[in-house]
């Protein structure tokens, strides 16, 4: 990162997703807005403080301040990005088994099935949060992840390969707190499997 960058929120094509409302993704993309704006403030804030190229010693407590939230709204930004990624409208649901993912997913997991339970269990863990498939760049082994928040259980150096946000402003207009599985189903059906395979290395 740098903190002289500004980041530009993206525009996602997905109205008309099965199971997850146009409601809820405009919250949801303002929301992500949010975490753009916030990253880069936080980063403009920084470079103030340190423009002299010294830090003086009566700003270290808003300076550590800022630079603990910065993982938060850093994370917050990019997970939400490969989220609505990894979404497609007319999606098919669950991987075909040529795709490079359901290979992926077989190989680490012994088949894709698996995979996708332990993927829906980390998704219906207690807690604010993400489900995440990562793969492992030193051996291309794909492993799942439960990110708290949006920045403790990131795995670093690994590549996002499928992220999911079971946050509940993802589903609360469209499904009960009780009904996380129900949103998880859907999410399922929307998932963009070239893109989520474009991810492999
Ligand atoms: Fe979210």
């Amino acid at each position: 990162m740098g903190i002289k960058t500004t980041y530009k929120a993206k525009s996602f094509d997905l109205s008309g997703l099965s199971g997850i409302s146009d409601e809820t993704l405009a919250m949801h993309f303002k929301l992500y807005e949010g975490y753009v704006t916030n990253t880069n403030t936080l980063n403009e804030k920084i470079a103030e403080l340190i423009k002299g190229g010294e830090l003086d010693a009566t700003k270290t407590a808003a300076y550590s301040e800022m630079k603990r939230r910065l993982g938060f709204e850093y994370n917050g930004m990019v997970l939400h990005e490969y989220y609505f990624e990894n979404m497609m409208k007319q999606g098919t649901g669950d991987a075909k088994k040529d795709t490079a993912f359901a290979k992926a997913a077989e190989k680490s997991f012994g088949s894709y099935e698996v995979w996708k339970a332990d993927f829906v269990a980390t998704g219906k863990m207690r807690g604010v949060g993400w489900a995440a498939t990562y793969q492992d760049p030193s051996n291309g082994e794909l492993s799942n992840h439960w990110i708290n928040l949006h920045e403790t259980g990131n795995v670093a150096g690994y590549t996002p390969v499928l992220i999911m946000d079971v946050w509940e402003h993802a589903f609360i207009k469209d499904y009960a707190p009780a009904d996380r599985p129900k949103y998880i189903e859907a999410f399922f059906s929307n998932i963009d499997w070239s893109a989520v395979s474009g991810r492999l290395a």
